[in-house]
């Protein structure tokens, strides 16, 4: 099983205090720093872009994990890249890379440009859509909210197509919504290794005991 990993999302942190907030949750054992893109369009809220990614790899020390709930991350990929991503994470239902090939091959020149390539799933997507695509992956990842909103409940039917994926695909695989010491020892037990989480940290007093606490999330040895 794939070391566990536990990735704030600094969509729920304080963003008056964005650099002490990243260097708290780093402090605190964050292995990723998770970023939440959204554009109003492909989930109806908007969060921020490369300016914040920029702003945050500043004073960052781990891996910028950022994810692009945009339709046209083909536009937007060199102004992210820019702003120092380290895992780029675009959706297979994105409008502008339906055509298979035009997906493939965004991935293909992440991967040339040493940039970890990552496919997120809504979760009305089934893990089928993401075979085509598996062998130029390096991270996958299964919302297990409706993408657009922290803080939202987590949605149980998604262990079964986190158990599917990870029966198809041995990197790291990524799970993001509602994640909590409680959902984290299901997803884990379904082989997900990468916890994301941001209600769960943000919002408790000690950043350090909250990430602890998903780190127990290790099932029981069989
Ligand atoms: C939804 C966002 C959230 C966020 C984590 O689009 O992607 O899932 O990262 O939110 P929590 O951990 O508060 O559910």
């Amino acid at each position: 099983m794939r070391k566990l990993l536990v990735a704030p999302s600094l969509l729920a942190c304080d963003f008056t205090r964005l650099a002490e907030e990243v260097k708290a949750v780093e402090r605190a054992g964050a292995d990723w720093l998770h970023l939440d893109v959204m554009d109003g369009h492909f989930v109806p809220n908007i969060s921020f872009g490369p300016v914040i990614v920029e702003a945050v790899h500043r004073v960052a020390t781990r891996p910028l994990d950022v994810q692009l709930m945009i339709e046209h991350p083909e536009q937007f990929v060199e102004a992210f890249l820019a702003a120092g991503t380290d895992h780029l994470t675009v959706h297979v239902e994105s409008a502008g890379l339906r055509d298979p090939d035009r997906l493939r091959e965004f991935l293909q020149q992440l991967r040339r440009r040493k940039i970890r390539a990552g496919l997120s799933l809504r979760p009305t997507t089934p893990a089928q859509a993401l075979r085509p695509y598996l062998q130029d992956l390096d991270q996958i990842l299964v919302m297990t909210v409706e993408p657009g909103f922290g803080g939202q409940a987590f949605l149980p039917e998604m262990v079964e197509k986190i158990r599917q994926c990870r029966a198809w695909f041995d990197g790291d695989l990524v799970v993001d919504g509602g994640i909590n010491p409680r959902t984290a020892t299901l997803v884990r037990a379904a082989g997900a290794n990468v916890l994301v989480a941001g209600t769960a940290i943000f919002r408790q007093p000690h950043y350090e005991d909250a990430i602890a606490a998903l780190r127990a999330a290790e099932p029981a040895p069989q």
